[in-house]
């Protein structure tokens, strides 16, 4: 299975333009499954929740999901993207599932960053996991990444490959989610942008982009650069995700004791 990681730096607020650079990015390549960052194309930091309002889009209706599954028909393939949602007046920092066919679904952040916690609701349902054509692929968005409940949870629920969408600021997600691999013998594929934002003065973003690629083994597949927009696209076996044996005797779901532990 060929996975892709796309790399870009959103110009906030200028949503057309945004998607107009991804198209410009994906030309030519192929892969099976495409991660984009966390709100890849409105930009990070709203100001408040009414900004956020009014960069919200209905799913699937809105214009990202349409743009979004205008590609997965035009590449015959999967999506997974970040966006800003809006449901009954809740706006939340969401990513969407779609493919060829249209929406497969969606996920709404639960642990929100910072200032993510005046602009967003916390999404209110566990990480889900959804069947792409034969392979589990379970979704989290960024900052869940502090959280190692979040991938042992999608692992016990079958995920072979976490799909996480980012827009990373603290420097440790990269090496952090090698150790989420390890514990769960799964691949994980971050997506993060790059560039500053300063949308409020004296209070500068950073983003720190090395999207990556991570196997169950703890080995980095690619790791992009700090700062500029790129798109690579990694053949993944999944037959590695499906064996969670360390050795004959210690096979890591198993020997859980949750018994012990909560
Ligand atoms: C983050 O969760 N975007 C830092």
């Amino acid at each position: 299975m060929k996975v892709a990681i796309v790399q870009n730096r959103p110009e906030f607020g200028n949503v057309q333009g945004n998607l107009n650079r991804i198209e410009e990015m994906l030309a030519g390549r192929a892969a099976d499954l495409f991660i984009l960052p966390e709100l890849f194309a409105t930009g990070y930091r709203f100001k408040d929740m009414d900004e956020a309002h009014h960069y919200a889009e209905l799913v699937p209706s809105g214009k990202t999901t349409h743009f979004l599954i205008s590609l997965a028909k035009k590449y015959n393939a999967h999506f997974i993207a970040g966006l800003v949602e809006i449901e009954d007046d809740c706006v939340y920092n969401s990513s969407v599932i779609v493919g060829p066919k249209g929406l497969v679904g969606h996920y709404r952040k639960i642990h929100l960053y910072d200032s993510e916690k005046s602009c967003f609701h916390a999404g209110k349902d566990a990480p889900p996991v959804f069947d792409l054509d034969g392979v589990k692929v379970g979704v989290m968005i960024c900052f869940d990444w502090r959280f190692p409940e979040t991938a042992r949870s999608l692992a016990l629920k079958g995920a072979e490959i976490i799909a996480h969408p980012s827009n990373l600021v603290l420097p440790h997600c990269p090496q952090a989610m090698i150790t989420r691999c390890l514990e769960n013998r799964i691949f994980a594929i971050t997506a993060d942008r790059v560039g500053e934002e300063e949308r409020i003065p004296g209070e500068k973003l950073i983003f720190i982009g090395q999207s990556q690629v991570v196997d169950p083994d703890g080995n980095i597949l690619i790791r992009a650069s700090e700062t500029e927009e790129e798109v690579h696209i990694v053949d993944v076996d999944l037959v590695k995700a499906r064996d969670k044996y360390l050795n004959s005797k210690n096979e890591i779901f198993k020997d859980r004791r949750p018994d012990l532990y909560h």
